[in-house]
């Protein structure tokens, strides 16, 4: 057992993705049939476990691509109901909730939640687990979607996030160490963010992130017939990602100020973005307390969805046996 009560924990890559630039749904679903009997074994042979001593199942249920969902959703309900153990669908995101919760004390509720994945972008208040306000989201690409279509216009591979960071830190080390490089040089917007915005219109927390993928092609385009696009991707990269935790961090410190809240707990796959963890610590200052995973919990993993799973199951939460893959299931407890 890890120092967060995690036994065991089995991860599975697909390389397979990387060539095709993003991920495409029907290899996801093969690969995810062709591994999971294995990672269950590799994962109760690293816990110490029998099948005897497993008490419940939990699976993602959604939101999603449905080929993958449903790869696990049969898996566990296989297992669950061959062993006779009960079942429970989680939500992906609330997940990640779990996720960062599992190694600091301090993440629980009540928190501000703030949620970056690859597929969505939300700003929540939990004022319990399972009790939750939604206070904005994105209205079009999520914070990660937008990091992978930035860095396939910049030529960089998929997926496209650790590519910016890592373009970003070139930048700032040409810039002399400056924290944020030569973010600036190329005054990228920062969309739905005005100092005009005012707590009660959706504008306040909502975040979008299309405009800006946009305006960055544009730049990117005028550099390409100028023959200066190779020369700029740091420093373009390093403005992109600047914009993006400019807004982040912004609605962020809003949500702490009007609920007064000062615990914020961050999740998902952009979560391990460095400059994004620097810039939410910053602009949280003393008002807020910052509680971020660490890499192997940010990126999507077992043992969030398994944390999610044994808090509804405690509470004698169920999944009936006809549990479906949902690839737009709701956020589940919202107020
Ligand atoms: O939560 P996650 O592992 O999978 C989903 O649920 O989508 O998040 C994956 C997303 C991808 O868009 C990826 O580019 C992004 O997280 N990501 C990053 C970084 N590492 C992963 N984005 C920015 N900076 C990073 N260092
Ligand atoms: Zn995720």
């Amino acid at each position: 057992m890890d120092e967060h009560g995690i036994r065991g924990l089995a991860i599975a890559s697909q390389d397979a993705h990387a060539a095709f630039g993003g991920v495409v749904p029907e290899i996801a679903a093969r690969e995810h049939i062709r591994s999971l009997d294995a990672m269950v074994r590799h994962a109760m042979r690293e816990a110490e476990v029998d099948h005897a001593d497993i008490s419940g199942v939990g699976v993602t249920a959604g939101p999603g691509l449905v080929g993958a969902l449903l790869a696990g959703v049969n898996w566990a309900k296989a297992y669950a109901f061959a062993r006779g153990l009960p079942l429970l669908g989680v939500h992906h995101m609330e997940g990640h909730l779990f996720g960062t919760a599992l190694e600091h004390e301090g993440a629980h509720p009540p928190f501000i939640g703030l949620l970056v994945s690859g597929g969505h972008t939300l700003l929540l208040e939990a004022r319990a687990w399972g009790r939750y306000r939604l206070l904005g989201g994105t209205r079009d690409d999520a914070a990660g979607e937008a990091f992978d279509k930035v860095a396939r216009r910049l030529g960089l591979p998929y997926p496209g996030g650790p590519q910016i960071q890592r373009a970003a830190e070139r930048s700032a080390a040409a810039a002399g160490g400056a924290a944020v490089g030569a973010a600036g040089r190329f005054r990228l917007p920062r969309p739905m963010l005005s100092r005009r915005d005012l707590p009660g219109d959706p504008a306040y927390y909502d975040m979008s992130f299309s405009g800006l993928k946009t305006a960055l092609a544009r730049v990117a385009e005028q550099l390409e017939e100028e023959g200066a696009l190779a020369d700029a991707v740091d420093d373009l990269a390093a403005d992109f990602q600047e914009a993006v935790v400019d807004v982040l961090a912004e609605k962020t410190r809003r949500a702490v100020e009007q609920t007064g809240c000062r615990r914020v707990v961050l999740g998902g796959g952009v979560a391990r973005n460095s400059r994004l963890r620097e810039g939410l610590a910053e602009r949280l200052g003393s008002s807020g307390e910052l509680y971020a995973p660490s890499p192997r919990l940010a990126t999507d993993n077992a043992a969030m969805i398994a944390a999610a799973a044994r808090f509804r199951l405690a509470r004698g939460e169920r999944s009936p046996w006809s549990l479906n893959a949902e690839a737009a299931l709701a956020f589940p407890g919202l107020a």
